[in-house]
């Protein structure tokens, strides 16, 4: 596997465009699913400079945090409850610009300021999802929305 990511100079989709061939050569060649998400949070973490990155993982009737970078979270998020909830619930990617607008959105920190929620759908049933914070406002849009969508979808594939 490559020891470290090449990071490129460019727009948002150029550096998405270089970094998700790398991460699915990166996973590709390891079975165990706990450990590719670990390094896909990190890969997205170091390539973006986001201020959280992780997954939370559906396990029974809840979702549970899983691998990530970034401050501690809340552990534990029921079925429609803020963004990652809601994403599970709705079965789509939710783009939250103001964490403040939402209704119900779990402050885990209160440096988050927007975020993207994708879920991770295997056999139409979401068994997970990837959330991304950042410290910014309004720092998510649909090339975040394509390129973390494809990522998703490759990773359930796995
Ligand atoms: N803000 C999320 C909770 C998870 S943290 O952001 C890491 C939500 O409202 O579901």
């Amino acid at each position: 596997m490559a020891e470290e990511l090449v990071q490129i100079q460019g727009s948002k989709a150029e550096k998405y465009a270089s970094l998700i061939p790398q991460i699915k050569a990166l996973v590709s060649g390891e079975s165990d699913w706990i450990a590719n998400l670990a390094n896909v949070s990190a890969a997205l973490k170091e390539s973006f400079g986001f201020f959280w990155v992780g997954f939370y993982l559906r396990k029974e009737n809840e979702l549970v945090l899983g691998p990530f970078q970034g401050p501690i979270a809340c552990t534990r998020i029921q079925k429609g409850k803020g963004v990652c909830g809601s994403s599970w619930e709705q079965k789509t990617t939710l783009i939250v610009p103001n964490v403040d607008e939402f209704p119900g959105h779990i402050a885990c920190s209160s440096l988050s300021k927007s975020e993207i929620v994708v879920p991770l759908i295997q056999n139409n049933e979401v068994i997970g999802v990837l959330d991304v914070d950042s410290d910014q406002l309004n720092d998510f849009d649909a090339i975040d929305e394509r390129y973390l969508n494809e990522l998703c979808q490759f990773l359930v594939s796995l």
